[in-house]
């Protein structure tokens, strides 16, 4: 199984990262081929709204993400990781999801085709906030929106109290991250 883990946070040391790629370390180990990309090493600009990509020849912005799109058709399952900024997603993870536009649609648009559809997603977010129910209606709405988006969402985890303790040093959760991408893999081969 082809994994990507895609880092939307400005923080390459960060977090997101360290929680995105302890999900890919234990995929790997399960067999998992995975990729680590970071939003920050990246030239992705914002989608301009041209709708080019409605016509069916993708996107006409020449930048990283040209790239994304071509290895996104070769990978089974995405991992998106981004902090919580402001309640929702970081602005970078938004740029990212919006420029997904051009490559996947919901099957009620009239460019919808099966090939994009049904890639595994697991989302994991980061926040200070120790209460991970805080932002839990905004975590259900992400979650219905990727699955209009015919993404196969596997989960949605949030790892809460980063202002206490960053996630590095958080008794168990490397494995707990390990598992997920473990189970990921296993759930696969059932
Ligand atoms: C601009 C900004 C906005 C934030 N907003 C929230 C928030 O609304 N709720 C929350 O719990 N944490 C918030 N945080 C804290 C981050 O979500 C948290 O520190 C996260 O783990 C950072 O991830 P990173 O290390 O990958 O950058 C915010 C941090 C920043 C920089």
């Amino acid at each position: 199984m082809k994994i990507i883990g895609f880092i939307a946070s400005p923080q390459k040391e960060g977090n997101t990262a360290w929680i995105v790629n302890k999900i890919l370390e234990g995929a790997k180990e399960h067999g998992g081929e995975t990729q680590s990309w970071y939003f920050s090493n990246l030239n992705i600009k914002p989608c301009n709204g041209c709708l080019t990509c409605v016509e069916g020849n993708g996107c006409i912005i020449n930048d990283d993400m040209q790239r994304f799109y071509k290895a996104f058709n070769e990978i089974d399952a995405l991992v998106l990781g981004s902090p919580v900024y402001m309640g929702q997603m970081s602005a970078q993870a938004k740029t990212f999801t919006d420029r997904l536009f051009a490559q996947i649609t919901p099957r009620f648009s009239p460019r919808f085709t099966e090939e994009n559809a049904g890639k595994k997603l697991i989302l994991a977010f980061t926040q200070g906030n120790p209460d991970s129910n805080m932002f839990q209606a905004y975590f259900d709405y992400t979650k219905k929106m990727f699955q209009m988006l015919e993404f196969d969402v596997k989960g949605v985890h949030v790892v809460p109290g980063m202002r206490n303790e960053p996630a590095s040093e958080k008794r168990g959760l490397d494995n707990i991250m390990k598992n997920i991408g473990s189970s990921l893999i296993k759930e696969s081969l059932r």
